[in-house]
């Protein structure tokens, strides 16, 4: 597998750690690319900390990403402490003219599979697939994942439970529309309103209050894509969520939105469309609503 991140920042950087870490991933080469020099001395560090890889782990340009088989994007601008600015949505302008100048350069081969981290997620994404010239099923937008595992954690506090045991989904928006599936949670569908109200507001919330008290969120993205990127390598036919092409799933069509998908080595296999309840559905017709105004080519 020669896998490939644009992008080494915090979470560039976290990604590229937890990926090596991740010994079910077999690596050819891990490349790294960003357009500053930090890059330089995030390798050195990788390979201080992985020396058996040192070989493997190189920085490279365009040339180089043109060969690889899963590409990972999370070059932009992010949110940050400094700023009041805590809507990935507010990134979106910037971060897509970035992803352009990107995609002048970068030609992805035939089979690769790319995996979105920029923000605002989805909707970077669907720029990202109408660039790439791929099967959208190429293209996946990474969030929902990271929103599940926050979800499953926030679950397992409330309840006293072992987060490890909690199966549920996050589907939607990797941002303010994102909707905590609650009639599909293994534990915890006899939590009241309340209940379930202050739960989606901590999750909602949830990188933000990470970024206040850190600066940045770090390793929670970079071990749920690692995750992914396994289930990709090893084509797995893990579900997972992520945002993906909606072809008529929940009468949407031509959107990417986030649903648990299986993932395998073609990238997104099936979207795995759930029985949501009403509450649920109401949630989900507000995102659809907000993702027709951006999602434009
Ligand atoms: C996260 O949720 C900032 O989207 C990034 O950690």
């Amino acid at each position: 597998m020669k896998i490939g991140i644009i992008g080494l920042g915090n979470v560039g950087g976290g990604i590229a750690y937890s990926i090596l870490h991740n010994e079910n991933i077999k690596l050819d080469m891990l490349l790294l690319n960003d357009i500053v020099d930090k890059v330089y001395g995030v390798r050195l560090d990788l390979c201080h900390a992985f020396p058996e890889m040192g070989n493997k782990i190189v920085v490279g340009g365009y040339e180089q990403l043109n060969n690889c088989d899963i590409v990972i994007i999370t070059a932009g601008i992010t949110m940050f402490s400094g700023s009041n600015q805590f809507d990935r949505m507010d990134l979106l302008s910037k971060n897509a003219e970035i992803l352009k100048n990107i995609f002048e350069k970068f030609t992805p081969k035939k089979d690769a599979i790319l995996v979105i981290v920029s923000n605002p997620s989805d909707v970077m994404a669907y720029v990202a697939w109408n660039l790439s010239g791929l099967n959208s099923k190429q293209v996946i937008g990474f969030g929902n994942q990271l929103d599940t595992a926050r979800f499953r954690f926030l679950l397992g506090e409330k309840l006293g439970i072992n987060a490890g045991e909690i199966e549920t989904y996050v589907i939607g928006e990797h941002g303010s529309g994102m909707i905590p599936v609650f009639s599909h949670t293994s534990v915890g569908r006899d939590l009241d309103q309340s209940a379930r109200d202050e739960i989606k507001t901590r999750l909602v919330n949830a990188a933000i209050e990470v970024i206040k008290l850190a600066s940045y969120t770090q390793y929670g993205p970079g071990q749920n894509v690692s995750k992914l990127v396994e289930a990709i390598a090893n084509d797995k036919k893990e579900t997972l969520c992520v945002s993906t092409l909606f072809d008529g799933e929940y009468g949407v069509r031509g959107l990417y939105v986030g649903s648990p998908c299986v993932i395998g080595r073609g990238g997104v296999e099936r979207i795995v469309e759930l029985n949501i309840d009403e509450n649920e559905r109401k949630q989900l017709n507000a995102v659809v609503e907000k993702m027709r105004e951006v999602q434009k080519v």
